[in-house]
């Protein structure tokens, strides 16, 4: 079978690099937070070419405090994508603001610009974009716009740590970048693990506070915060990982190009190469996607589905009053869209197996 993903090629190519720091960290006795999680903080920053980063315990408690650092709390509304991991809405609900949303732009999957200002309103106090796929939005339109509404911009780039939009990462742009280092990401650690990335010090301060609790430097509690705290072990992991970063998103690259070489010229639709990419999952679109999808894995091929409901159609949002068709461009995409395997250590043989599979796919079709 060719695994859609596989972390434990990745884990025994790495060996002792990864063991012999997590050991270290271990016999050292320090779980949580501490020197190791500064030092990763460091890294993040300078990565995201933001001022601040804090390690946070999973991407989504990442959006939840980056909502809440904002003050965003019931009677807001925070206008974002229905064609996304529903953690980018849940987070909204979670703070007791209402998610908004506002439908894709074809090509890039991404929010699209016209349709975020349509809806942000008077109660909007926030626009948070999800750089999907890895793909980065248009943070300049969207810096504008949240400019022009005088609302915060919270980037969600758990699919795109290592992005960068007109030459400036990706996190760098808004006042908040929210980053997942769920295992399956483009760096990921052996467990759940997040960061919240800032610049501006006041913003950076209370995210600070508000990852233990809500705590203080006098010991004071003066906001209700939470557990957001990430392990040593998860930082000693994503330490061990960074260095590898540049490499495996060339080698993400290379597959995909082969992928989109090999592809051309077919039915399906592919996604493009944009400048500043990563790319963190390979997806094409076709109207069979299920047809596609059950011929792969009649050729012991995996593949993966985002995001067959989309949010504003999942059950705990019906309260929201949204109905089938209200967002044409993302229901589409449900329907249409399948993800190939996609990894640094997939081997090029299998690789070129799934383009071969799904090249007799398409002369079958045709
Ligand atoms: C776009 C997006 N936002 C948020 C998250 C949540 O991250 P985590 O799984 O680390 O909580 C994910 C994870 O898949 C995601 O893809």
């Amino acid at each position: 079978m060719i695994p859609f993903f596989d972390l434990s090629r990745q884990h025994q190519l790495l060996g002792q690099e990864l063991t012999g720091p997590v050991s270290q960290i271990l016999l050292s006795g320090s779980c949580v937070l501490g020197p190791e999680v500064q030092a990763l903080e460091f890294e993040i920053a300078k990565a995201c070419g933001t001022r601040h980063a804090f390690g946070v315990s999973n991407g989504t408690d990442a959006l939840v405090l980056a909502l809440t650092a904002c003050g965003i709390g019931p009677g807001d509304e925070v206008v974002t994508t229905p064609f996304t991991f529903l953690s980018t809405a849940s987070a909204i609900s979670r703070v007791g603001a209402v998610p908004v949303f506002a439908d894709i732009d074809p090509d890039s999957l991404n929010l699209d610009v016209k349709a975020a200002e349509a809806v942000c309103g008077r109660r909007a106090k926030a626009i948070l974009p999800v750089h999907l796929f890895g793909l980065p939005c248009d943070l300049g339109a969207f810096s504008e716009l949240a400019k022009s509404k005088s609302v915060r911009l919270i980037e969600d780039m758990a699919q795109a740590f290592g992005a960068s939009w007109k030459g400036n990462p990706v996190g760098s742009w808004g006042d908040i970048g929210c980053i997942s280092f769920y295992p399956t990401k483009v760096i990921g650690a052996a467990g759940d693990a997040g960061a919240v990335v800032a610049s501006d010090l006041e913003i950076a301060s209370h995210l600070q506070r508000l990852r233990v609790h809500g705590t203080g430097a006098d010991g004071l509690h003066r906001d209700v915060g939470g557990n957001f705290r990430i392990d040593s072990v998860q930082a000693a992991v994503l330490r061990a990982k960074l260095p590898h970063l540049h490499e495996w998103l060339e080698t993400r690259r290379r597959h995909s190009l082969a992928y989109l070489n090999g592809l051309a010229g077919t039915d399906f639709v592919l996604p493009s190469d944009a400048d500043g990419r990563v790319w963190s999952h390979f997806c094409l679109r076709h109207p069979q996607r299920d047809d596609v999808r059950q011929y792969l894995l009649s050729k012991e091929i995996s593949t993966a589905v985002y995001y067959s409901v989309p949010l504003h159609l999942q059950p705990c949002f019906a309260d929201l009053g949204y109905r089938s068709g209200d967002f044409p461009v993302a229901e589409a995409a449900s329907r249409e869209i399948l993800a190939l395997p996609l990894f640094p250590e997939l081997l090029d043989e299998e690789r070129d197996q799934v383009i071969e599979a799904l090249l007799e796919f398409d002369r079958g079709s045709t």
